[in-house]
């Protein structure tokens, strides 16, 4: 699909960014920009700004920005081109329809469709729960505790013991076999015998973040087998990608997330109030959904079941958590064994005790390895504390890891200073060893190499915001720096479209940047490019002087570089020709200077 460049601009043009960032997020007007709560992370005071003129967002808290489309994508989880339909939509403009090549019209009439014929399934189960013939998994669920209201709000229902009713139905409402076929919702198999993949069970839709339905779990009424059946994977229905509970626990505004096993634990901790519960789709929990999980929340409660395999899979889970950056903690739900149990025999009171009293991860990892060793046995206790102090090493500051060798000596009564001495050893050989040194570790001058490279993205930043709030500096310095001269790769293809948007233009159009790049965390670090805050009040000296002295920095980083190239290359000219700028930039210096 191929849209124009001049329309997608008019579209931009057409849908100014506050109006439009106003409507979803509550917006104070505080000196030139919009500051308020950022909707893609949790927070209790503003950090996300939205400037007028610039058309752009940023959240100087989680880092996100972009412009209005990136925006509306990250919002609404749309696709761009589904974006540019509802912006245009919003101001009126006909996107011509022609403009679709037909793979992807076929592709964007298949996803629609799917769509349709999810959510008339979803319609179709709900209804036979509730005639006569779902009474029985009516009951069943009552017999579970799930109010009239729950089961409307998650859109529970039945699936038949006719065997292809659903079928029938599908057919009767005009869709074809071809499609219905790559709905997940009916088999045929190879004697062209059609019938439902859903037989006599109690039906759970499965939500995307914009409460479309992509697919269903159905659950046996007793003890059958399989107890679960999940709608297989489609062109809607991606396990990895989608939460269930996320459509409702993303606005439920609370300060973390709760992740657990089952569709009935969500369903029974959003019925006890806890509105931030979601649950994986049957298959283990995914880097793809911890990122999603990072848009809403920092913190995440694990309330997996109790047994050995909820144990498990909380282990796993937590090295993805910690992964996305995102902090874990373990909520114990013993002696039962799921929160859906818990809260039906201690309540929502209790479990939220158990919620604020949650574990840290490193002491339930501890808590787990405590169950390989026989304590009593002096060898098998030594190893144990063994293991302890290798797995300590992760803190790499000292404060926090005296903390943890706090609390595990004093659980385990084996004295601060012994367990101590044991992590400082194995501390020792990590720095003698070679082969699993962990990447934390850090030289020192490592750090101080980090350090300048990090001030030097920092001027290149800078210098980029200057430009966009004063394109007066363009001519003055144009002579002597350039797009080339920004060594970081994505600042210098920034600097190259600004630089072109002024000599074409005469202006420049940041927000229109924006789309030049594709993916999100590309589009929210060119947007943090120009919202770099240039500290206090400056007179116009000293801003003159600031200005320049970056200028200095950057083209002298740039010819270092530049050498650096020129001798790995034995390019003797490149190299004279370096040579001759870095002795040049004095007198530039002071061209500038009295320029
Ligand atoms: P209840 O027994 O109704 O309380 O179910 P639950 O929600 O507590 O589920 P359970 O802890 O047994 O399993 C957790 C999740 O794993 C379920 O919600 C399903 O997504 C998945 N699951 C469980 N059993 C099966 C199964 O037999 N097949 C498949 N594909 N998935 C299953
Ligand atoms: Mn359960």
């Amino acid at each position: 699909m191929f849209y124009p460049e001049e329309l997608v601009e008019e579209i931009r043009l057409k849908n100014d960014i506050v109006d439009i960032i106003g409507s979803y997020v509550k917006l104070q007007k505080k000196g030139g920009s919009y500051m308020g709560l950022c909707p893609f992370h949790n927070e209790k005071s503003p950090s996300f700004s939205v400037s007028s003129s610039k058309q752009m967002y940023h959240c100087f808290g989680c880092g996100v920005g972009g412009n209005v489309f990136t925006f509306i994508m990250e919002y609404e989880n749309y696709t761009f081109v589904e974006t540019l339909k509802y912006l245009a939509d919003r101001a009126g403009i006909n996107l011509p329809e022609a403009q679709y090549s037909e793979e992807a019209k076929k592709q964007a009439g298949l996803k629609a469709r799917l769509l349709e014929i999810n959510k008339e399934a979803a319609k179709y189960f709900y209804y036979q729960l509730k005639s006569r013939r779902g009474q029985a998994a009516y009951d069943y669920l009552k017999k579970r505790e799930i109010s009239e209201e729950t089961i409307k709000q998650f859109g529970l229902g039945y699936s038949n013991k006719t065997g292809d009713d659903l079928y029938q139905y599908l057919k009767h409402l005009g869709y074809e076999d071809s499609i219905l076929r790559e709905s997940g919702l009916i088999s045929f198999d190879e004697t062209r015998k059609v019938y439902d993949k859903f037989w006599n069970r109690v039906m759970y839709p499965i939500m995307d973040v914009n409460n479309r339905v992509i697919g269903f779990g159905g659950r046996v009424l007793g003890d059958g087998m399989p107890k679960y059946l999940n709608s297989p994977e489609t062109k809607l229905f991606d396990k990895s990608r989608n939460l269930y509970g996320l459509n409702f626990a993303r606005i439920s505004r609370k300060p973390n997330m709760i992740i657990c096993e089952g569709y009935m634990d969500v369903i029974a901790l959003h019925q006890a109030d806890f509105t931030n519960a979601v649950a994986s789709l049957g298959t283990a929990f995914t880097g793809l959904q911890a990122n999603l999980l990072k848009r809403y929340t920092k913190e995440v409660l694990l309330t997996y079941d109790s047994d050995e395999a909820g144990i498990k899979a909380a282990l796993r889970a937590i090295p993805i958590l910690k992964e996305a950056g995102l902090t874990a903690k373990v909520v114990d739900m013993k002696p039962y064994k799921d929160p859906d149990e818990f809260i039906k025999a201690l309540g929502a009171e209790e479990f939220k005790k158990r919620m604020d009293t949650a574990g840290n991860v490193f002491l339930f990892e501890v808590e787990v390895l405590e169950r390989e060793y026989d304590l009593n046995d002096p060898e098998q206790k030594t190893r144990f504390f063994n293991e302890i102090a290798k797995k300590m090493l992760v803190f790499t500051e000292e404060i926090e890891r005296n903390i943890y060798i706090e609390a595990v000596a004093s659980k385990y009564r084996i004295g601060f200073d012994n367990l101590k001495k044991l992590v400082n050893r194995y501390g020792a050989q990590l720095v003698v060893g070679q082969n699993d040194q962990p990447k934390e570790r850090i030289t020192q001058g490592q750090k101080q190499k980090n350090k300048s490279e990090d001030g030097m993205k920092q001027s290149q930043k800078i210098l980029l915001t200057w430009l966009i709030e004063d394109t007066g500096i363009f001519d003055k310095i144009k002579d002597i720096i350039g797009p080339g001269d920004f060594t970081e790769n994505l600042y210098r293809q920034v600097a190259e479209i600004l630089f072109c948007q002024y000599e074409t233009e005469h202006a420049v159009t940041p927000a229109k940047i924006i789309n030049r790049f594709e993916s999100k965390e590309e589009q929210n670090e060119a947007a943090s490019l120009f919202n770099m805050t240039i500290r206090g009040e400056m007179s116009d000296l000293e801003r003159r002087k600031a200005l320049e002295e970056t200028i200095m920095r950057i083209k002298k980083n740039s010819l270092d570089v530049q050498s650096k190239k020129a001798i790995e290359n034995n390019d003797i000219q490149a190299l004279q020709n370096i040579i001759r700028e870095q002795a040049d930039l004095q007198k530039l210096h002071i061209s500038f200077h009295d320029g």
